[in-house]
């Protein structure tokens, strides 16, 4: 019964419901490492936040409450660097005490720092040419690269105020301390209302891209794995329940079939899968028997003739004239 052509329904279906599936599972896969990148985002966003939000509390402690404090337990024309500067003390706490640097990267950073080690990068420079051409830029967003490591970035422009040319603005008016330790060049000479540099956070992303990737590889693989053993039973069933009965099917026509006349239905089983041979055989089978009434019909009506002319026949016989000859007609015409 098993012939070549055989199966052919089951690969069209099998087909079919392997892009089905490979669809679905791209579809899936596809909103899943969506919506994993955008909680990514969110999760980096507000790590960023945070430690912005740490930086400026500190920045505002030192300035409200430490500096004013300091300064009234010392002379005037002291100055307590360690205490009294923001920027020192949040450099020191954010980017010297930050030892496990994966966690977070802060810098305060300007073009012309008074420190070199807030030297802005080639990253920074870019940052803050942004925040230059732009002066109503409050903050600037989004993944670089940094040292091989992806990091969101958050950063945000910092201006002079009065209160700031104390020390960033004529070396005259700088306390003593200020001068010995850095110089009466660097960090001087700007006035209100200038931007002196930013507040940069970077948080590092790889390790949660890094999950992200192994989130979608493991639904990834146990959604194919799902949809392999789904497709497997469809297929049995499906083999069980269609293509056994098709082929049952296609076996009555051959058992039936099988005189040459029949060649032209035996022919058209072996065409196509098995539902257009069997669509095809039953069209010739059809034909097949159309064809038979049309045969019958006539040689009935032939035979009613044939009965009539038998009898005229017979009846003259009788009445002593000869019979015609030749006249009587065959079965088909
Ligand atoms: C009491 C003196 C003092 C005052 C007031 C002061 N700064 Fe500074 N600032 C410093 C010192 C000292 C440093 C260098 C700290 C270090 O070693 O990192 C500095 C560094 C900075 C830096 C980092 C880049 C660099 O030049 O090293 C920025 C930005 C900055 N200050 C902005 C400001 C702004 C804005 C204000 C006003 C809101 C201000 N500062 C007020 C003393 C001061």
């Amino acid at each position: 019964m098993s012939h070549p052509l055989h199966g052919k329904i089951q690969h069209k279906f099998l087909l079919g419901l392997a892009c089905i599936f490979l669809l679905l599972g791209g579809v899936f896969l596809f909103s899943l490492n969506l919506h994993l990148r955008e909680m990514l985002h969110i999760e980096a966003e507000a790590k960023a936040e945070l430690v912005f939000s740490h930086v400026s509390s500190l920045q505002q402690y030192v300035r409200d409450t430490l500096r004013p404090s300091v300064r009234g337990h010392i002379p005037d024309e002291d100055f307590l660097l360690e205490a009294m500067s923001t920027s020192f003390v949040t450099r020191k706490v954010f980017v010297e005490l930050n030892g496990q640097r994966d966690q977070y990267l802060y810098r305060r950073v300007s073009m012309s720092p008074r420190n070199p080690a807030s030297q802005a990068n080639d990253l920074e420079r870019e940052l803050i040419t942004g925040f230059r051409n732009d002066g109503d830029l409050r903050t600037l967003r989004g993944y670089r690269v940094i040292d091989g490591v992806e990091h969101y970035i958050l950063a945000r422009p910092v201006y002079f105020e009065a209160d700031c040319m104390y020390c960033h603005g004529d070396p005259a008016d700088a306390p003593r301390v200020l001068l010995e330790r850095y110089g009466a060049v660097r960090g001087f000479g700007h006035q209100a209302g200038d931007l002196a540099g930013m507040d940069f956070v970077g948080m590092p992303v790889d390790r949660s891209v890094q999950q992200v990737r192994e989130a979608i590889t493991l639904f990834g693989s146990s959604f194919y794995a799902a949809a392999a053993g789904v497709f497997l039973l469809i297929i049995i069933f499906f083999n069980r329940l269609v293509v056994a009965n098709l082929r049952r099917l296609t076996g009555i026509f051959r058992q039936n079939f099988q005189s040459p006349g029949d060649r032209s239905i035996l022919n058209r089983l072996d065409e196509g899968d098995e539902i257009n041979s069997l669509m095809e055989a039953f069209g010739a089978f059809a034909a097949h028997l159309r064809e038979a009434r049309v045969k019958l019909e006539d040689y009935a009506a032939n035979l009613e003739d044939k009965v009539r002319e038998r009898t005229e026949d017979l009846s003259l016989e009788a009445s002593g004239t000869p019979h015609r000859r030749g006249t009587v007609r065959g079965p088909a015409g």
